[in-house]
């Protein structure tokens, strides 16, 4: 018998990176995982729903679809999101609108569509996949930390608005993990910023989503941070 057995989660950005690895481990511990994102390689075990998320249309169409065939779900990671380092001067307003598109408009129209489904069922476990630049300032992060501070506001929010429902949200918080994410920027041969090496790995951020995945239904964890040591 494994924790999550006869559960149904759900992944954004679950082709890669730190979806990829909480997809995996709440598969292994026992969950039908529904796996999201615009480019999914054929893997066993994983029911997949390819959709771009910056269209609402296509979140609408996921949850429905998602409650329809599977039932509401136990779990809800929303983790898909971008990354861009780029000193202000250089950030136009379109890269601006696009981070926070990708990483909060998303976030907004994930929770809008799902979260109605998890309080008619009286239950369920929604993960929030924020960063460090959720709530610490680093320089070349404008467009990248307000989206991110601004998802805080909203799991914040969501948070109190659906206390007492038996949904549970958690904001996950992680340092610098080595994904794709950090290819563009090639932080091993850049000033200032943490080698590759020194980084979390995908594993390690979905090993905390399990564990907030796994607490009985009493215990509630609204904030998870965590960093390279
Ligand atoms: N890596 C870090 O250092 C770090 C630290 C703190 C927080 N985070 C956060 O962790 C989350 C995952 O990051 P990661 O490092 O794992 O990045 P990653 O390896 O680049 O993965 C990003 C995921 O998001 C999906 N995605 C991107 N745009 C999408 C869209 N329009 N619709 C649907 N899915 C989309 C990608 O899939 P497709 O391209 O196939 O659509 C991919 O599965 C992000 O929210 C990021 O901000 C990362």
């Amino acid at each position: 018998m494994t924790p999550l057995d006869g559960r149904v989660a759900l992944v954004t950005g679950a082709s890669r990176g730190i979806g990829g690895a909480t997809a995996e481990a709440l598969r292994r511990a026992g969950a039908r995982v529904v796996r999201v994102a615009r480019s999914l390689s054929p893997a066993e075990g994983f029911v997949d729903l390819p959709a771009d998320l910056t269209d609402p249309r296509q979140v609408e169409a996921l949850a429905d679809r998602v409650r329809r065939e599977l039932g509401s779900p136990d779990i809800v990671v929303s983790n898909a999101g971008g990354f861009l380092l780029r000193p202000l001067e250089e950030t136009t307003v379109a890269d601006f609108d696009a981070q926070v598109d990708l990483n909060l408009r998303t976030a907004f129209t994930l929770a809008r569509a799902f979260l109605p489904i998890l309080r008619a069922a009286g239950q369920g476990c929604y993960v929030t996949i924020g960063s460090v630049a959720d709530h610490v300032g680093f320089p070349e992060n404008a467009a990248y930390a307000a989206s991110k501070y601004g998802l805080r506001g909203l799991h914040e929010t969501l948070l109190a608005e659906y206390q007492g429902t038996g949904v549970r949200l958690t904001l996950v918080s992680p340092g610098a993990t080595d994904t794709a994410i950090w290819n563009s920027v090639d932080p091993d041969h850049r000033e200032g910023l943490p080698r590759r090496a020194d980084m979390l790995r995908p594993a390690d951020v979905a090993d905390a989503v399990l564990f907030v995945a796994t607490r009985p239904p009493h215990v509630l964890i609204d904030w998870l941070r965590l960093g390279p040591a």
